[in-house]
């Protein structure tokens, strides 16, 4: 007698042993509450560049392709510095800025400012220029060219390793799930990645030319979504739809 062909009726999201489920819905709560964090993050520093709150086309040139008309001091000056000092003295600083900032008027007035204004932090805290030295204002008031070669090549290594693993889990929970249409599975499954590549490669487009910000929205509005309906579908079909006791049957094998 031959021996029966094994019996994969459960391998389904609804139908999942509960040990896997506890996994999977585990990985996907963390991955949930991450992305969340990663979207707050993105308008706490991105949302910023600009000076107003909320991500705009005009950030993200700020971000990546600069002000090339101001410089990175101008900027925060606009920005997260804003509340440092009062209009004035900001704009005073701006047009100091603007003027190439000059070596002549840096002991005379300008070291004075930032000593009031600036230096209690800015050559205290570790990391931020430190403004008692002019060559580091020099640098701040510098051109704004946005992100640099070593930035970019950094955050989008980092950003394309991690990502690649948060999408291929979801992706891969994702391919349990029942009653999605074949194409339309392939395609959510598929479309993050595409999107991924379309999102760190507008960041270089845009650093140099900020016609391409666009495709940085386009990019993260679509991995977001794609991942967000694989997340919702999957916590549903585990926790909700298989609570009518159905047996829906081999998900891999119907999708062949
Ligand atoms: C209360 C502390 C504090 C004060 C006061 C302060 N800064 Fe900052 N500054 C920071 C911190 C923290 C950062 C890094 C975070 C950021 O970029 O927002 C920073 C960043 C900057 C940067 C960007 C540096 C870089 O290379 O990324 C500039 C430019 C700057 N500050 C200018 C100023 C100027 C000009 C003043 C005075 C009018 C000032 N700051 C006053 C804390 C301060």
């Amino acid at each position: 007698m031959k021996p029966a062909p094994p019996n994969l009726a459960w391998l389904n999201l609804p139908n999942m042993p509960a040990a896997i489920k506890a996994l999977f819905a585990g990985y996907l709560l963390v991955i949930g509450l991450g992305l969340c964090m990663a979207g707050l993050q993105i308008m706490l520093t991105h949302g910023l560049a600009d000076g107003k709150t909320g991500l705009s086309i005009d950030d993200i040139v700020y971000s990546y392709y600069g002000d090339r008309s101001g410089s990175k001091l101008a900027s925060k000056l606009n920005g997260s510095m804003k509340d440092k000092a009062p209009l004035e003295v900001r704009q005073d600083i701006v047009k100091w800025a603007q003027n190439g900032s000059p070596e002549s008027e840096w002991e005379p007035h300008y070291k004075a400012v930032f000593a009031q204004y600036c230096v209690m932090c800015h050559s205290q805290i570790p990391g931020i220029p430190d403004f008692t030295k002019f060559e580091e204002v020099k640098k701040a008031a510098a051109l704004n060219e946005g992100a640099t070669v070593e930035g970019l090549t950094r955050v989008s290594h980092i950003h394309l390793f991690g990502i690649a693993f948060i999408f291929f889990f979801v992706g891969f929970i994702f391919s349990f799930a029942v009653n999605v249409p074949k194409k339309l599975k392939i395609l959510v499954i598929a479309f993050p990645f595409g999107f991924l590549i379309m999102d760190v490669f507008s960041w270089w487009l845009t650093k140099l030319s900020p016609s391409f910000a666009w495709l940085t929205i386009i990019g993260g509005i679509g991995y977001s979504a794609a991942s967000a309906y694989m997340w919702v579908v999957s916590m549903y079909q585990m926790f909700i739809l298989s609570r009518n006791g159905k047996v829906y049957g081999n998900a891999w094998e119907s999708d062949l």
